[in-house]
């Protein structure tokens, strides 16, 4: 049985800062953060957006995308690792304001940056075990990334969502069935105490982790897949490959040791062609911890000026702490016109840039929101409105 993405969609703030003001605030060229790290804006939300309300606009526009009824969603689960709530899933928040059935299976994973694939990947072998009984799986990646401010981190900062619909109609990206590598280790790279607003980074360890699960799961894949031995480089059996993109520049160093574990002696020469299009989006949001592969992906589908029908996609997930899966997908007919309707670039070009002492304002104003009185909503659309009797409170 076909599995795979039936429709996607994107949710980012509708506000960000400009990395080079950032750079010039903190006394860094812009250039560092610009083209050293490959980032030129990063969605910063107002307090009335978290969670909850990036993953269940998101989840409305995929199942508008599809014009799917909440009745046929059979599954929910949402990946993050910016939850609202130690027990109460941000899942069961988006079953509400969507509308979901009660006959809906709905939890909330966590692995860092992979709680997203983690889902995805079981709601792939619920479709294709028969489970699923024509129903769909709803499964949303979404994430506040937070560092402090005035920290390296604080320029690979950045908010959204990505919501997939997954089923055994795969309109978008049909995946491939036993084509995934894995590759785990405990290490201490990247994490949040409990006690805390912010991640605490071991940066520069932190790449050396991503690009070592990265070969491990490349090395799992090329043995899961076991195609026969081919001429030139492995990667090149892929139209295009896209990365967890903590940062742009992350991608380039994470596709240079890739194309060098092939063997090929210069290994950033197939960049552009085999990763490019794939960070146009991501470069104007920054990190979304569990949806920034799936925004690549949807970068991809919705920039590429080529015909991608029919054609590989690698796609390498990475979650600190650790665990890592490289896996592939075909590019369907119609695609990238259902990605590209979706308007994702306009959308971005119509958000709000905030000045830095504005920015600075909303992260402090930010540690408190889990008890901000509750205020009228503003804007449209779901909104978080504050915390009454303990209880969040949102507006539809
Ligand atoms: P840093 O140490 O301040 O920066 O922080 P740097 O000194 O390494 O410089 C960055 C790049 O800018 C370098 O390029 C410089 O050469 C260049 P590279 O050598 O790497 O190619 N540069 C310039 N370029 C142009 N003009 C200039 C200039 N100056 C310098 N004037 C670091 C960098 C990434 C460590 C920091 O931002 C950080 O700690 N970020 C957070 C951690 C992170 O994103 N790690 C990525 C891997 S782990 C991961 O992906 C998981 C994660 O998503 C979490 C999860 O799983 O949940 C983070």
């Amino acid at each position: 049985m076909q599995a795979g993405l039936e429709a996607i969609g994107v949710a980012v703030p509708d506000t960000y800062v400009e990395l080079a003001d950032l750079a010039m605030a903190r006394g860094v060229a812009p250039g560092k953060y610009v083209e050293g790290l490959g980032v030129t804006r990063m969605g910063v939300p107002l307090v009335d957006e978290d969670t909850v309300t990036l993953a269940s606009r998101a989840a409305r526009m995929a199942l508008e995308s599809a014009g799917c009824s909440p009745e046929d969603v059979g599954l929910l689960v949402v990946g993050t690792e910016t939850a609202v709530d130690h027990s109460k899933p941000v899942a069961s928040y988006v079953q509400g304001l969507l509308g979901l059935s009660t006959r809906c299976r709905i939890f909330e994973t966590k692995h860092a940056c992979y709680g997203g694939t983690a889902a995805l990947q079981l709601a792939l072998d619920w479709v294709r075990s028969g489970s699923a009984k024509g129903r769909k799986a709803l499964i949303v990646c979404s994430d506040i990334a937070r560092y402090g401010v005035g920290t390296p981190g604080e320029p690979t900062q950045g908010a959204g969502a990505v919501a997939m619909l997954v089923s055994d109609t795969p309109a978008l990206l049909a995946l491939e069935a036993g084509k995934t590598g894995v590759y785990s280790k405990d290490v201490m790279d990247f994490w949040r105490p409990l006690y805390s607003k912010d991640a605490l980074v071991d940066g520069h360890y932190s790449v050396q982790c991503y690009l070592d699960a990265l070969e491990g799961a490349y090395r799992a894949y090329q043995e899961a897949a076991a195609e026969p031995v081919g001429e030139g480089a492995y990667s090149d059996r892929f139209a295009a490959l896209v990365y967890h993109v903590p940062y742009g520049k992350m991608s380039r160093k994470a596709h240079r040791h890739l194309r060098t574990l092939d063997g090929d002696a210069a290994p950033d020469a197939s960049f552009d062609r085999l990763v490019g299009n794939s960070l146009v989006l991501p470069s104007q949001v920054g990190n979304i911890y569990t949806g920034s592969m799936y925004l690549a992906l949807a970068s991809l589908l919705s920039t590429a000026p080529q015909d991608l029908t029919g054609q590989r996609v690698g796609l390498f997930s990475y979650g600190s702490g650790s665990c890592a899966e490289f896996f592939s997908g075909v590019v369907q007919a119609g695609a990238q016109e259902r990605v590209k309707a979706l308007g994702l670039e306009a959308r971005l070009s119509r958000r709000r840039a905030l000045s830095i002492p504005e920015y600075e304002d909303v992260m402090r104003a930010r540690e408190h929101l889990d008890e901000r009185p509750v205020a009228d909503a503003a804007g449209s659309g779901f909104r978080y409105q504050g915390t009454r009797d303990h209880k969040r409170i949102y507006a539809t």
